[in-house]
């Protein structure tokens, strides 16, 4: 681990992975500065002592404000994070996940900062790997828009390292889940299954279910992140559990909790998806002394309690079951497996 920096910049601080991160530093006495312009906030307050500029990072006055904190790191977690809206609008996309990333990058050398660490994805980048668990080796091969900005940033990124002496990192998440995960949007079967779960309807497959992801807890992201900007890693390092879990069991185990009464609904899947995924994270060990620590029964445990407790009511099993999923059926959404 090199010397401890002080001064930190996390963009997207106010959305999902963003708080609990932020959370973490703040209790561990970092200075930090959120650049968040709350179009995904996730709705929970950062702590006291927390500064957020509500910036638009695609709009290059957002620079001044890296220029006037200057961060000793920037955590770059913003993001336009849907698969399928990246899909509609691949150069809306590009332009928050390539664009506003190389403007950050360009900000962060004007700033003096030292270090860069990018919220990249290994769900995305690899596309259909050749080996699971996939290791960062492997050839990326993104399927969507989404993908292939994300590694197109990680290439600035390289650049950035090699002609403007910055030290960059990419994190390549897996699914991430826990706590304030956004369920009605394209979040993932985690967060969609608990919100159904918990206004009484079906939980809802895509596919058969029986494609794998590998689910890590959101507690132990915001740990790979803290163990990331302490330390002098380079490159790329996947951040997962390097075990692949079905959606299916996903969707079972969740359906326990809520002690919900009636079957799955299944769905088609989407054209093209990924069967199967999982990373490799010997390097995560190596390199940032990290490993997940959370089994996923006990991630999904905290998670749907947590959107329970969100949601404001208890999970009492008479007022569930199909009948009272049927008066709600029609604007959910579905539970994919991004
Ligand atoms: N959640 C996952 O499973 C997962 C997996 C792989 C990678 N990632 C990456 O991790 C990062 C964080 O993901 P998350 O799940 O917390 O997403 P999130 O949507 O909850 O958080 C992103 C935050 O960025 C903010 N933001 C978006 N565009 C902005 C812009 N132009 N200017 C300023 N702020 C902006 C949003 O308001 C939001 O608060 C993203 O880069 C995402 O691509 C997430």
């Amino acid at each position: 681990m090199s010397p401890i920096p002080r001064r930190i910049l996390v963009t997207g601080g106010a959305g999902f992975i963003g708080i609990h991160t932020v959370q973490r530093l703040s209790a561990d006495g970092f200075a930090l500065l959120v650049i968040d312009d709350l179009r995904h906030g996730c709705g929970e307050p950062l702590p006291a002592g927390v500064d957020l500029e509500t910036v638009d990072l695609t709009n290059p006055a957002s620079a001044s404000v890296v220029t006037r904190f200057r961060p000793h790191v920037i955590l770059h977690l913003a993001a336009q994070g849907g698969v399928s809206r990246s899909v509609r609008d691949p150069a809306g996309d590009a332009m928050v996940n390539v664009v506003a990333t190389v403007g950050l990058l360009r900000a962060s050398v004007d700033a003096d900062c030292r270090r860069f660490i990018f919220a990249s994805s290994g769900g995305a980048i690899y596309g259909h790997a050749p080996h699971l668990p996939t290791p960062e080796r492997t050839t990326p091969a993104p399927l969507s828009p989404y993908g292939a900005a994300k590694l197109a940033a990680e290439g600035y990124l390289g650049m950035f390292s090699r002609s403007f002496g910055l030290s960059t990192l990419a994190l390549r998440y897996s699914n991430v889940y826990g706590p304030y995960q956004d369920g009605t949007g394209e979040a993932g079967v985690v967060a969609i299954t608990c919100d159904r779960l918990l206004s009484g309807r079906p939980p809802e497959i895509r596919g058969d279910g029986q494609q794998t992801r590998d689910f890590v807890f959101v507690g132990d992201v915001a740990d790979a992140n803290v163990n990331a900007l302490k330390s002098r890693a380079i490159g790329a390092i996947n951040i997962g559990t390097g075990v692949a879990t079905s959606v299916r069991t996903i969707v079972d185990e969740l359906t326990m909790l809520a002690a919900y009464q009636g079957p799955p609904s299944f769905v088609e899947g989407r054209p093209g998806e990924v069967r199967d995924t999982a990373l490799e994270i010997a390097r995560a060990a190596k390199l940032l002394n990290w490993t997940a620590r959370t089994p996923v029964r006990d991630g999904l445990a905290q998670t749907f309690r947590s959107f329970q407790e969100r949601a404001g009511r208890a999970a009492a099993p008479a007022t569930r079951g199909p009948a009272a999923a049927e008066a709600r059926e029609g604007h959910g959404s579905r539970a994919g497996s991004e």
